[in-house]
């Protein structure tokens, strides 16, 4: 009741501002503890609490990472992170459109930089050796880079050791022609350099690709072949999209939309990609992002084909309590649906139309 109360207040501050406020709250530690209920799994190898994190952008200069498992997130992504420190667009650059529980950003990659944020992950690591969040690393290149692909592997170089898994961003709207890295040629150049970064180390974590949801198949085919290609270990799908199907005031301003709105689209790219891996014969792992905020939504994501999930605007508009809430409604289609393993269901509903009907009717066949 008082969570709801202030976030009440909250929702009347400027977005930047109540976020940054939340990011102290936070970091100070004045987070109660909620328990959740367990759904311990294995994906990439490695062992989580359960299959929700903390999508890239809430904490993009790891601040937050030794208080956040306290909300219940098994996996925190911090980012995007730089090689330099970066100012990001002018303000306001953040809003609300809460007729459609959405948000527009166009940040451009505000974050501390390399140095600081390493430091600051460092400590976390001396600190916390059996720690209970796992640290997904997500990366970006500064938007005056004369050279991008070098900014990657550099920043590859500088955090395999510290991250659980590293996410290679070319899908942030906000820094000019960052996509077109999804474009065949760029893309392959991309891979073959980061391939060849890891080479060079002793141990590098597991690597994912996030992509962007406005992607055409033929696009994100070739995306997924040069991914098996060159054995990289996932993807994340996804960004936010430059597409508007709102009506709140805030519509037509330039940025990413996150939030209910990009659920269907970006679930709609999440099943494409899991027919090609099936295709391919291909077990790469997927984490789902893009309007999950309820055990509904989230149950879906896994029925098209992911192996996790991440939010953020869901947190925003449903408070803190949305894991705890995710995690109990999550528990009772396992018992109704009879499902041993996530990995059982994982991908099963073969349209988006499909997906709803096993949520709202249950799965009458055995698992
Ligand atoms: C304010 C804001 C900032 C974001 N910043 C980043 C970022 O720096 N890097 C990134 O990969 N994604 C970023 N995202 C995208 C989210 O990680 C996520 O992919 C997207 O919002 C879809 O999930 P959601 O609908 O649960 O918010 C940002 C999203 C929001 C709302």
């Amino acid at each position: 009741m008082l969570w709801k109360f202030f976030y009440k207040i909250l929702s009347l501050i400027d977005p930047e501002r109540a976020h940054n406020l939340i990011l102290k709250i936070i970091e100070n530690g004045f987070l109660p503890k909620i328990k959740t209920k367990s759904f311990p799994l294995k994906v990439m190898n490695i062992k989580f609490r359960n299959p929700i994190g903390l999508a890239a952008g809430f904490d993009k200069n790891g601040q937050t990472i030794s208080q956040i498992h306290k909300l219940g997130f098994s996996f925190l992504e911090v980012g995007t992170i730089t090689v330099l420190p970066q100012e990001g667009n002018p303000k306001p650059r953040i809003f609300r459109l809460p007729e459609d529980k959405a948000i527009i950003n166009r940040n451009g990659f505000n974050n501390d930089g390399l140095t600081l944020i390493k430091n600051r992950i460092k400590y976390f690591r001396k600190k916390n050796n059996s720690s209970n969040i796992k640290l997904g690393i997500n990366i970006g290149p500064n938007k005056d880079s004369f050279d991008r692909i070098k900014d990657y592997t550099k920043l590859i170089h500088e955090f395999s050791k510290y991250a659980d898994y590293l996410a290679i961003n070319i899908s942030s709207p906000n820094t000019p022609n960052l996509r077109k890295l999804h474009s065949d040629k760029n893309f392959k150049n991309l891979i073959i350099s980061i391939k060849k970064e890891i080479s060079k180390l002793d141990n590098c974590p597991p690597i994912l690709i996030k992509i962007s949801p406005d992607l055409s198949e033929t696009e994100l085919n070739k995306i997924i072949k040069e991914t098996i290609k060159h054995k990289l270990n996932g993807l994340i799908i996804s960004n936010t999209t430059i597409k508007r199907n709102v009506k709140s005031q805030h519509k037509k301003e330039t940025g990413g939309l996150s939030g209910k709105p990009l659920f269907d689209e970006s679930t709609k790219v999440l099943i494409k990609a899991r027919k090609f891996l099936n295709y391919y014969s291909s077990d790469i792992s997927i984490i789902a992002t893009g309007g999950i905020y309820d055990g509904k939504s989230a149950y879906i994501k896994i029925l098209c084909g992911a192996d996790l999930i991440q939010l953020y605007t869901g947190m925003v508009y449903e408070g803190p309590l949305v894991i705890k809430n995710i995690l109990d409604q999550l528990d009772r289609f396992r018992e109704r649906d009879n499902i041993k393993n996530w990995k059982d269901v994982r991908g099963l509903a073969k349209n988006l139309n499909e997906a709803y009907k096993i949520v709202e009717n249950g799965l009458n066949k055995k698992i």
